[in-house]
């Protein structure tokens, strides 16, 4: 897994070749003015870690000179000098000129690149250990006195050490700018800047336009980068004052390798160097990206939308606001934002919300005052009719300093357990004066509504502790009825959306929106839950097909009594899908809540799921190569989104083709999360005793010890690519030579190296080869025996994605044979398995 990890990264970045690096070393850190570097020679920082030198990045044969890692097996290129104006052929020199600056000559001697003249009188040039490359006078080596340094002037990468942000004496501006692609380091579409403006925040800009923003600075972290916060490896320095705007880190343990990068593609990444270990290489580890979700994206919401990004829709009015248009936020068209219900009265004095957890909105054009209290910040806010809203400008020891905003309130987001206080200026009205009427209207639903809901709650609690008894006590940490009872108080009816609602912060972040639909309107959209509108049977029970009043067209899950998975499932269902949202993950649209009846209602899916046209013979031509190859992706994405890029990990667990539904244009949706995990920040796996999955997808570590980590849904998804691929299902594929599966059988033909014969026939001559065998070959990677061996998500993505990835030798898969599967089924008690293929099981092992 390292190793395709760290492979990918120098694909991504780099894919350079080196070929002529590292073999000469002239074994020194510097030239004095009588020396010069050409093509082949190098020089090696004191302590090894950094080498300067010329390169050719990717597949370009173009010259040019850059800072490197020294010791690191991914070729990982940290600066260049001459970014625009590469050298065609080897002939160039880098050499001290007679101003004191270094040049870089090529073969007819012209200057294609220079640094500042310096009129040093013996200038010597350095490259020391923290990647600077310096020009200094010869025996001074006070980095004050530094005449030039490599670190004013940075690519697409920031080193620990090295300042980002404005020196304003000079007036001198250090920002970041992207590559233009792995082959070619001249400047890209994006660049990391910070802008002085007061207080300062940074952007993230994709040519002119603000992409992310990422601050500002309150003190200890950038408001909106909650990960800064309980950070222990890294240390961050954000000073703002006459002389400099500047933004550095340092790491806190030596051994750690580390640097910020601002990648083609548009993500601003911190990434680790974990070295490899047993004979694997070591790889480059993504510990932190921005954008990291929608919410990220500048002014998702627009003016006075909040983004959260555990709520469905992610975009939300503050208290006292409603959306601009309700037509177009209705449509998911949220930029347009929100505004007053009630218009202000500064005359008759207006009042302050306060909201919590907050992503401060942009200051680019609010003021500052460090000197301030909170409380002076309020009344001068409140006296300045113009003053929208106002918050502590630094939140440690209690918060101090203002921050005022006299322009509308842009690109908030809300945090769970992160962000701090903004205090936003709405008409007395809102805060107290509401009238008695509606409140008592609102006593009355509220009442009413969680009545229904605590009975329909207690009812199916009771069903799940029945089940519980019967079954044998389960070690599982689980959640208890009580626990699940607080998770849904009060109801609130919001905007015909129901929101569950506690004044307490911790539930605060549970929040639950989800549209509640009387089983009245749902029966009557499934024809009374009639035959015809039957979809098939899944693991709750029947599934429906439906059609509500205003046309949109269901699909009803609705949870069988008798069904395996219990209610304490339905509703991780209803909560883990509540908080994601992904175009590959089906939609929920809402729950129904009645008596014993729980359903699910979902968006409605036309070409159902994969199974039911992949392993069809007459429907599966419909699916030619580029619809099988854009299923596989975008399985590959949803599943990505739910490991690592939805603030919550969560693990699938039962990943299969009958899992994947089809909208109308093919396009991939994950379904069925009642088995689905939540993990918590560094779990990495766990144990259960309960296996729930299906076998054949099932992972040999996941099937034959319970051991689940997101690596048993990679095995999964292996299975899939090869199904997709083949045509063929996994449990109902037996070779009639041997006892090989489908897997085994897929092994067989990579080892003769026959793989392209494993493609299904019906998909005649739609087929790009190439992506064929990558598919084949990332399937197998992804299907090893051993979980540690298998790629990541965030890798298959890369790796599917990439033209010409060098891939690694995948290992014999796991499950092979069919022998092995049923020596698993053998080992366990149910035997249930053996009679319900395609069914999800549900086995207590006997242990
Ligand atoms: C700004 O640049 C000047 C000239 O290079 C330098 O002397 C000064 O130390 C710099 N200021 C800061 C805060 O880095
Ligand atoms: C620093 O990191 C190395 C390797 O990652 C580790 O072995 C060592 O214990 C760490 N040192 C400290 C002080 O945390
Ligand atoms: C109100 O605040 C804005 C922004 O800080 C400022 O430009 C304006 O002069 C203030 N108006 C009054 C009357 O103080």
């Amino acid at each position: 897994m390292r190793n395709i990890n760290g492979r990918l990264t120098s694909l991504i970045f780099f894919l350079t070749l080196f070929s002529s690096l590292s073999k000469i070393s002239t074994a020194s850190d510097t030239i004095t003015r009588t020396q010069s570097i050409i093509n082949n020679q190098t020089l090696i920082s004191t302590d090894q870690t950094f080498q300067l030198g010329f390169f050719s990045p990717g597949n370009s044969t173009n010259r040019y000179l850059g800072i490197w890692y020294n010791n690191i097996s991914i070729p990982t290129v940290v600066w260049v000098a001459n970014r625009e104006n590469p050298i065609m052929d080897s002939s160039g020199i880098l050499k001290i000129g007679d101003q004191g600056n270094l040049v870089i000559l090529n073969g007819s001697d012209h200057v294609i690149w220079s640094s500042n003249r310096t009129n040093a009188n013996s200038p010597v040039a350095q490259i020391l250990d923290s990647g600077n490359l310096v020009i200094r006078e010869e025996g001074d080596t006070n980095s004050q006195n530094f005449l030039w340094q490599s670190f004013d002037y940075p690519c697409d990468t920031m080193l620990p050490g090295m300042k980002l942000g404005w020196n304003f004496s000079t007036g001198l501006d250090i920002y970041l700018t992207s590559w233009k692609s792995a082959d070619d380091p001249s400047i890209g579409d994006y660049s990391f800047k910070f802008e002085p403006h007061s207080p300062p925040q940074a952007y993230l800009w994709y040519r002119s336009l603000e992409r992310v923003r990422i601050g500002p600075w309150n003190g200890i972290q950038f408001s909106g980068v909650a990960e800064m916060k309980s950070d222990s490896l890294f240390k961050y320095q954000f000073l703002f004052n006459q002389d400099e705007l500047s933004y550095s880190f340092e790491v806190l343990n030596n051994s750690l390798i580390s640097r910020l990068t601002v990648t083609q593609s548009g993500e601003i990444q911190r990434l680790a160097w974990i070295e490899g270990s047993g004979g694997s290489s070591g790889y480059w580890n993504v510990f932190w990206r921005s954008p990291s979700d929608r919410c990220d994206n500048y002014s998702q919401c627009g003016p006075y939308g909040i983004c959260n990004i555990q709520s469905a829709p992610i975009c939300n009015c503050m208290q006292g606001f409603e959306p601009k248009s309700a037509q177009d936020w209705y449509l998911r068209v949220m930029s347009g934002g929100c505004v007053r219900k009630k218009s202000l009265d500064c005359q008759k004095g207006d009042g302050f919300l306060r909201l919590q957890g907050i992503k401060l909105p942009d200051t680019s054009l609010s003021f500052v005052d460090m000197s301030m209290s909170l409380r002076d910040c309020g009344q001068l806010c409140l006296k300045n009719c113009s003053c929208m809203a106002y918050s502590n400008a630094d939140v440690r020891g209690g918060g101090r300093g203002c921050i005022i905003w006299a322009t509308d309130l842009i690109d908030l987001r809300e945090f769970a357990g992160s962000g701090q206080d903004l205090y936003v200026r709405v008409s007395a009205s809102e805060l107290g004066g509401r009238h008695k009427k509606r409140r008592v209207a609102i006593i009355v639903s509220v009442t009413l509504v969680s009545a229904i809901i605590l009975s329909g709650w207690i009812i199916g609690c009771c069903i799940w502790q029945e089940k519980k008894k019967k079954k044998r006590q389960n070690s599982n940490p689980k959640k208890g009825c009580n626990a699940k009872i607080q998770e849904i108080p009060l109801f609130d009816k919001v905007g015909g959306t129901f929101r569950a609602r506690d004044k307490s912060e911790e539930s605060r972040k549970e929040e639950l929106e989800l549209p509640l639909y009387d089983l009245g309107t749902v029966a009557s959209a499934t024809d009374n839950f009639s035959n015809e509108n039957k979809l098939g049977e899944g693991g709750f029970g029947p599934v429906y097909k439906g059609k509500l009043a205003d046309g949109q067209e269901i699909a009803v899950k609705r949870l069988s009594r008798y069904s395996v998975q219990g209610p304490d499932e339905f509703m991780n269902e209803a909560s883990v899908i509540a908080k994601l949202q992904h175009r590959n993950l089906v939609k929920l649209l809402g729950c129904c809540i009645h008596g014993e009846e729980l359903m699910l209602i979902y968006e409605y899916m036309q070409n159902r799921s994969l199974d039911s046209i992949l392993f069809d013979q007459t429907k599966k031509s419909l699916l030619d190569w580029q619809k099988r190859f854009n299923i596989i992706i975008g399985i590959a994405r949803g599943l990505l989104y739910l490991h690592q890029d939805s603030r919550l990990r969560i693990i699938h667990r039962d990943l299969k083709a009958s899992n994947i539904l089809l909208d109308c244009k093919m396009n991939p949706k994950i379904s069925d999360f009642g088995t689905a995990r939540i993990f918590g920040g560094d779990q990495t796996e766990e144990n259960t005793k309960r296996v729930v999955g299906t076998y054949g997808y099932m992972s040999p570590e996941y099937a034959m010890n319970g051991l689940f980590s997101e690596k048993s849904d990679v095995f999964s998804f292996g299975v899939l690519v090869i199904e997709i691929v083949s045509g063929k299902k996994i449990r109902a594929y037996f070779h009639t030579e041997d006892d090989r599966n489908l897997l085994g059988h897929a092994w067989k033909l990579w080892t003769e190296g026959k793989d392209l014969e494993l493609m299904d026939p019906s998909m005649g001559d739609s087929c790009s080869i190439s992506e064929v065998l990558r598919c084949v070959h990332v399937g197998l990677l992804c299907v090893q025996e051993h979980a540690e061996e298998r790629p990541t998500m965030s890798s298959v993505v890369l790796m599917l994605g990439s033209e010409n990835p060098t891939l690694p030798q995948p290992k014999q898969p796991g499950f092979c044979t069919m022998r092995s599967l049923a020596e698993t089924n053998g080992s366990s008690s149910a035997k249930k398995s053996s009679t319900i293929n395609e069914v999800t099981i549900t086995t207590l092992e006997a242990r």
